[in-house]
């Protein structure tokens, strides 16, 4: 009996435990998951080639020492409803250039070029805000493309304006009494006692200095991550700076964190001389 039981488990066990591997094989390839994954290494393996950046640099520039940092300070033009600061960039951190496969056209930004004007104006005069706009599109917002909410010309430039409005720094360092000035000069941690609370903790104050040895904060870097939270790390990848056509600036560096530096007033009248 035992014998006999025994046999006939096994075998029919033998047969069952065929069914059931097939049946485990056949759902492998059914299975969502399964299905799901494989997508995903696709989706891996283009974001290898075209989507590389985790992190990206939201720059905002103070006209007024943007104009003194040019060579040639009777190129810099600054438009009367500019008042505060503007946009320079949002620019994506990337390894490898970026594939300048998407053109951009005035139509694309013809909704926001009232807010781009006061947001994101060229300050040359040797440039029109246009081409500063379509120059920062083709080189950093066609690589920011590949993320939602960026995927457009038009998105990229909504998206910065808006980070142009939550990140209003003129507004929180004037309700710490931290105002443009000719004489009162700044240091860094008046500053980032201001701002740490707002910009986390990857940020940096750029300055630049001018023909009479002078600190003048001209930039404020903010590092966000591909879903805009703060504080981004970057890691090993590289920064690509723009430089400004025909009018080399003077090196930008971190602001010197021993030495004051000047918040300098903006002058649409004077942009070069700010101060007389
Ligand atoms: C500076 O720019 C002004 C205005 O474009 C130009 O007339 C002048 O020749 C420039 N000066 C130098 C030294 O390049
Ligand atoms: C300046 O701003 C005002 C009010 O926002 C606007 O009506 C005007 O068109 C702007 N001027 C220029 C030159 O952009």
């Amino acid at each position: 009996m035992n014998r006999s039981f025994g046999h006939s488990m096994w075998g029919s066990a033998v047969p069952l435990l065929l069914i059931m591997s097939t049946a485990v094989v056949a759902l492998q390839h059914l299975n969502p998951a399964v299905l799901r994954d494989s997508n995903y290494d696709h989706q891996e393996a283009q974001e290898k080639t075209f989507c590389t950046w985790r992190c990206m640099i939201f720059t905002l520039q103070w006209p007024a020492a943007f104009c003194q940092s040019l060579d040639n300070v009777s190129l810099c033009h600054i438009p009367k409803n500019v008042t505060s600061w503007t946009i320079h960039g949002l620019w994506p951190l990337h390894t490898e250039t970026c594939c300048n496969c998407w053109t951009m056209f005035p139509s694309d930004v013809q909704k926001l070029e009232a807010e781009l004007n006061d947001n994101w104006p060229s300050l040359l005069r040797t440039r029109s805000s246009y081409k500063f706009w379509q120059m920062e599109w083709s080189k950093h917002g066609a690589c920011a493309a590949c993320v939602d909410g960026i995927n457009s010309p038009h998105k990229y430039f909504q998206l910065s304006l808006q980070l142009r409005q939550q990140y209003d720094l003129h507004k929180l360092l004037e309700d710490a009494g931290i105002t443009p000035s000719c004489d009162r000069r700044y240091k860094v941690a008046d500053v980032q006692q201001v701002l740490d609370p707002h910009l986390g903790a990857k940020y940096e104050i750029q300055c630049v200095t001018d023909s009479k040895g002078r600190e003048l904060w001209f930039q404020v870097k903010v590092s966000l991550s591909r879903n805009l939270m703060l504080g981004c790390s970057a890691g090993e990848e590289k920064e690509e700076e723009d430089h400004q056509e025909g009018a080399p600036p003077s090196p930008r560096h971190p602001c010197p964190p021993q030495t004051p530096f000047y918040y300098l007033p903006i002058n649409p009248e004077h942009p070069e001389r700010p101060c007389s």
